[in-house]
């Protein structure tokens, strides 16, 4: 890599901390916040109007924008690229498996440790077997997660046919609630469920109500994200379950209508920050990406301090989130435990995406595949690929904010589309015995 002065701003990144992490005082303040987020009733106008009064006195922000759970994309390499070139965004885990925990206890670390700097951060967990997902809660809340989110919205037939949890827990929201009491009574962070708007023919906006309303009744979840397409079980794969059935925003914006107390993330479909953007101007609490903060990492989660958060942009260059990348993914090489050590693959796997669509990302993605064949080092593999890259995108940073005059309105129309209002099967009852 071209030497460059190193930013003073520049701290080293360091790789998943063995347990037991540090307790770090940025988490706990995430914690507070996150309570705040949950609880105040102020409006997203008063949250966004002046951006002063983003963060609370800690200086940390709430979950306004989050990287979504995705098996084998965001991993410990993945976040740690996502932390460099966002301080502020909420990045998820991908989804750990209860019985995975429960029977990986001598190996925790492989799956459950993080490094400090990835705070604010979510692990998703799944399953469908109380007594283990007690048990993988209170393992997991030794790591220092910022809140744990259960996994209701996967149609993969591993995770909903065989492992009966995922989208298939949406049939049955009593036992959700009881599992998220459970999760809840065995971790002191907050809990939140990861949904669909609905599974196969129960699809109705009443039955997503229904669901809602049951788990928070039956638990301390005040958070739900809300991925704003239903999943069909039987047919479709999980690629073609993100893609056909159709999103349905207004299910998303009529539950922030008729669940005043809770907070919803909205997700599904979101590719830009400008549409981040328009989401929350038409009074999101949050919002989700998934695919694009992976395919495009650096246009996506580049603008997300300074646009959703109004604080300042790490003001990395690539070359620079490169540099400090490096750091990381060395010291991980170096490593003598065979079990923790990656593969220079995995490693290299979530920086293929970082020139997207830029002036030399072709030559630069088929030097990567001849340089992973014979490199050991990221250093060396850097070396072998950075040429392709032009100087000027490798040292450009992101400091401009994205072109106003290209403003989504793909959420203008959604409050004229939204469904009627929520009524509850007692509600229904007393309202036909007047
Ligand atoms: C490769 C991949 C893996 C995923 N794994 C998970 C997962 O582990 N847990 C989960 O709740 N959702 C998972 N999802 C779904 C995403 O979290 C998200 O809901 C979905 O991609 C829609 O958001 P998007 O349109 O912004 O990508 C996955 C998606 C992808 C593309």
């Amino acid at each position: 890599m071209k030497p460059a002065a190193v930013h003073a701003r520049l701290t080293s990144f360091l790789p998943p901390t063995p347990h037991p992490p540090p307790s770090s005082s940025l988490s706990t303040s995430f914690r507070l916040n996150y309570w705040k987020w949950r609880c105040c009733a102020s409006s997203i106008e008063s949250e966004t109007s002046d951006s002063s009064s983003r963060t609370d006195s800690s200086g940390v922000f709430p979950p306004w924008f989050s990287v979504a759970p995705m098996m084998d994309w965001t991993d410990n390499h993945y976040r740690t690229l996502a932390r460099l070139i966002s301080k502020h965004a909420c990045l998820y885990t991908e989804m750990v498996v209860a019985e995975t925990i429960v029977h990986q206890q001598d190996n925790l670390d492989r799956f459950l440790a993080f490094s400090p700097k990835q705070h604010p951060i979510v692990l998703q967990i799944g399953g469908s077997n109380l007594k283990n997902l007690a048990k993988a809660t209170q393992l997991a809340n030794t790591y220092n997660y910022d809140e744990i989110n259960l996994n209701c919205g996967c149609p993969s037939g591993r995770v909903a046919g065989h492992g009966c949890f995922g989208a298939r827990l949406m049939f049955d929201p009593k036992f959700v609630g009881e599992a998220m009491s459970t999760i809840a009574r065995n971790c002191d962070v907050p809990v939140s469920v990861k949904c669909r708007i609905g599974v196969d023919n129960c699809d109705s906006y009443n039955e997503l109500c229904e669901f809602v309303d049951v788990v928070a009744s039956n638990s301390p979840t005040r958070h739900f994200v809300i991925h704003a397409r239903k999943a069909l079980l039987n047919g479709l794969s999980p690629a073609d379950n993100r893609r056909i059935p159709p999103l349905k925003y207004e299910y998303y914006y009529a539950l922030l209508r008729d669940f005043p107390d809770i907070k919803f993330t909205i997700n599904g479909g979101i590719t830009s920050i400008d549409q981040v953007n328009a989401a929350r101007r038409q009074g999101a609490d949050a919002v989700m990406v998934g695919r694009a903060a992976y395919n495009n990492p650096w246009s996506t989660l580049g603008h997300v301090d300074t646009t959703i958060y109004g604080a300042q942009s790490t003001r990395f260059s690539r070359r620079q989130v490169l540099q400090q990348f490096q750091i990381y993914g060395d010291s991980l090489l170096l490593e003598n435990d065979e079990k923790r050590k990656p593969n220079i693959r995995q490693l290299v796997k979530p920086l293929l995406n970082l020139f997207h669509s830029e002036p030399g990302n072709g030559l630069w993605k088929r030097k990567a595949d001849t340089a992973l064949r014979n490199c050991k080092t990221i250093e060396l593999f850097l070396k072998e690929t950075l040429p392709a890259i032009p100087d000027h995108v490798l040292d450009s940073t992101i400091l401009k904010t994205p072109d106003s005059s290209s403003c989504s309105d793909d959420f203008a129309d959604v409050l004229q589309l939204l469904p009627p209002p929520y009524t509850n099967s007692k509600q229904k009852i007393n309202s036909c015995l007047m």
